[in-house]
């Protein structure tokens, strides 16, 4: 055994182990035989705690990580010839390789701005009344990202709004929720409020990120577009053979709560850090601290220095911008540790 644990990072929540939830239920599962392909009784019981958690008798499908769970849910809402609008900054956009649209056979993605990464009603109509023309792709679904990319959360009534402009388009909702978790224990709201109840159709639900070593869940709340899904979750790869492995986390998570304890705690480290950084002079924090994320810009030399101490974590909005993710492990220590080396690289005012 270590005695001293190795440094936890910024980088991203998907750096985090395993929680120990999740763990003991994999181990639980590592029984015996049982049958492949989701036949198994843990799948079941995953499946029946998401209707739980969410109040609703949905659809769900395990799948073994987010560009996955979008890309296929999408291709489900969608033709070849329609089009998906979503935030420029949205991971089915910028970080799935192309797999939205190769998934739905050629399905084009439109981008969109909005401030604090949000999409919002008016973008909407302005993007569909742009072309309305037999020539250009048909807008056939709006994706969001909650929590967004930039670490803010849609509440209920934004939602509804770009619901109520959706509908009136014939538009469907896809969910991005790799951080679902986050949003929903920062708005403390019931999931069917910022789910369904807000018109959302299909929510892709992410695991991995809140501690589950591997999965997504795809939980179709229109539930017709969940029709032959699961030859689609086939046919992409994505049918866990032993998927108990994939299923029995989420039970570990969700039978007592951990979900929720984690995305809080996970949520409350990037406040604690966020308290830590808006003092600093040199350094701007950049959108509402509102989830598990807090972006700061920094001085190039303390970015620099804080690599060379070996801390890792992602600049990618603008320069200087730095993307702080904290995560279930997350602990005050790891905290104050990055803030006090981000302090003695700072220069002193004045100097
Ligand atoms: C907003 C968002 N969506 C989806 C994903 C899932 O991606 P992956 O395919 O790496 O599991 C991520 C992971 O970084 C993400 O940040």
């Amino acid at each position: 055994m270590n005695p001293i644990p190795p440094r936890r990072h910024f980088a991203s929540d998907n750096y985090a182990g395993v929680c120990p939830e999740a763990w003991a239920a994999l181990a639980d599962a590592n029984q015996g035989h049982a049958p492949g392909y989701g036949e198994d009784a843990w799948t079941q019981k995953a499946t029946d705690l998401i209707r739980e958690i969410f109040e609703t008798h949905c659809e769900v499908f395990f799948v073994f990580n987010g560009t996955a769970a979008n890309s296929l849910s999408l291709a489900s809402m969608c033709q070849s010839y329609h089009s998906i609008l979503c935030h420029e900054l949205a991971h089915i956009e910028a970080d799935e390789c192309g797999a939205p649209e190769f998934f739905s056979n050629g399905t084009k993605v439109l981008l969109m701005p909005g401030d604090q990464g949000k999409i919002d009603p008016g973008g909407i109509e302005r993007m569909i009344k742009k072309r309305t023309d037999i020539h250009y792709p048909k807008p056939r679904a709006v994706s969001l990202t909650q929590s967004t990319e930039l670490g803010t959360v849609y509440s209920p009534d934004e939602i509804k709004a770009i619901w109520a402009k959706a509908k009136s388009f014939g538009l469907k909702i896809h969910m991005d929720g790799a951080r679902f978790a986050n949003a929903v224990a920062a708005l403390g709201v019931a999931p069917k409020e910022v789910t369904w109840q807000a018109g959302v159709d299909v929510l892709c639900f992410g695991g991995t990120k809140n501690g589950i070593p591997v999965g997504e869940a795809v939980v179709f709340f229109d539930r017709e577009l969940a029709g032959e899904f699961d030859y689609r979750c086939k046919q992409g790869g994505q049918l866990a053979s032993k998927m108990r492995f994939i299923s029995a986390p989420w039970v570990g998570m969700l039978q007592d709560g951990a979900w929720l304890r984690h995305a809080t705690h996970a949520n409350t480290m990037a406040g604690y850090l966020e308290s830590k950084l808006r003092p600093l002079a040199q350094v701007k924090i950049l959108f509402p601290r509102q989830a598990n994320a807090v972006f700061a810009e920094l001085p190039r030399p303390a970015i620099d220095g804080l690599r060379a101490k070996g801390w890792k974590f992602y600049t990618f909005i603008g320069a200087g911008g730095c993307r702080l993710m904290c995560a279930w492990d997350t602990s005050t220590e790891d905290v104050d540790a990055f803030a006090a080396d981000l302090q003695a690289l700072l220069p002193i005012a004045g100097s």
